[in-house]
């Protein structure tokens, strides 16, 4: 059988985004019963941006599974310049039975995959962050029941989470709508494909430059950073464009009253989150960022074991 690779959940069936969630709510509900489950068994966690969440979650995580993790950060590696991929990959593979990488391009996780015999986990690049999405969901579950026709609104840029919420919500059947400044809306190719395969599931994609139109009657309402990471230099210039997006009390009281607010963090409070909203009862950003850990573990073993 072919080696199995977590780098977008565009590339999970219905079926097995709903067994992965199912199985991090099992891991979540009985952590003992999972301790050795990759005993032994070694990941190493290359990171090329920075991290708090991914990087604490994912080694807390092999742990709890009963392996170790070997931690690469932004000043050693240097993936494409001190060493290629495909030496990178070629060595780990002799040495780690995993191997999770943050970095920039998505095509250095695709041919990580291509190269390494053993799994790639995609901790986050430029164009999606697939974990983070299996977290949200989670979450949303967790707290809203079943997840068909609920509506999820995504304010802000469309980047590496839009896209993950995107793809998890044409494979869950979420109505997801995403408000952008123009020229800031998320890529043409995963519009289409969320169009096209969410109809099997009931999936609807709403893009607007709106933000009043996508908060509408929401059950859930989301946003991440103006600028991302490698974006530093745009930040400024971003804050004047993004401003209408901010999601403060007047535009989350355009969603339903028992909405929750939801946010990858970290967050630049003030700008695209006022403290009045991230601090609010309906806030579950801290509850999103404790399911990396429980999401990713349920990733690990079904690539690992
Ligand atoms: N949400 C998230 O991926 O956080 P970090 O960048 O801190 O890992
Ligand atoms: N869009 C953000 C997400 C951080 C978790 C970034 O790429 O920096």
């Amino acid at each position: 059988m072919h080696k199995k690779d977590f780098l977008s959940i565009r590339d999970l069936s219905v079926e097995e985004t709903h067994d992965l969630l199912d199985l991090a709510f099992s891991m979540k509900a009985n952590p003992a019963k999972y301790t050795s489950a990759l005993e032994g068994r070694g990941m190493a966690l290359i990171f090329e941006k920075p991290s708090l969440r991914t990087r604490v979650t994912f080694d807390v995580g092999i742990h709890q599974l009963g392996g170790f993790s070997v931690y690469l950060s932004p000043l050693e590696i240097n993936l494409g310049k001190r060493e290629s991929v495909y030496d990178v990959a070629k060595n780990l593979e002799r040495m780690v039975q995993g191997i999770m990488i943050r970095t920039f391009g998505h095509d250095i996780v695709e041919n990580m995959a291509k190269w390494a015999s053993v799994p790639i986990i995609n901790g986050l690049t430029d164009f999606n962050h697939p974990c983070q999405a299996m977290a949200d969901y989670m979450t949303m579950k967790e707290v809203k029941g079943a997840l068909e026709g609920r509506k999820l609104a995504y304010l802000g840029d469309g980047n590496n989470v839009a896209h993950s919420l995107m793809f998890g919500a044409a494979k869950l059947g979420v109505r997801i709508a995403i408000a952008t400044p123009e020229g800031f809306e998320p890529n043409r190719e995963v519009i289409e494909y969320v169009r096209r395969e969410g109809r099997a599931t009931g999936c609807e994609l709403l893009v607007t430059n709106d933000p009043v139109e996508a908060v509408k009657d929401a059950d859930a309402v989301y946003t991440d950073v103006w600028a991302s990471m490698g974006q530093e230099s745009e930040a400024d210039k971003r804050k004047a464009i993004f401003q209408p997006y901010q999601v403060n009390g007047a535009l989350f009281s355009h969603a339903r009253p028992d909405a929750i607010f939801m946010h990858c963090l970290p967050a630049h409070r003030g700008e695209e989150v006022t403290d009045e909203v991230i601090d609010s009862p309906n806030s579950v950003v801290f509850q999103e960022a404790e399911n990396r850990l429980h999401a990713q573990k349920a990733i690990m073993y079904t690539l690992m074991k």
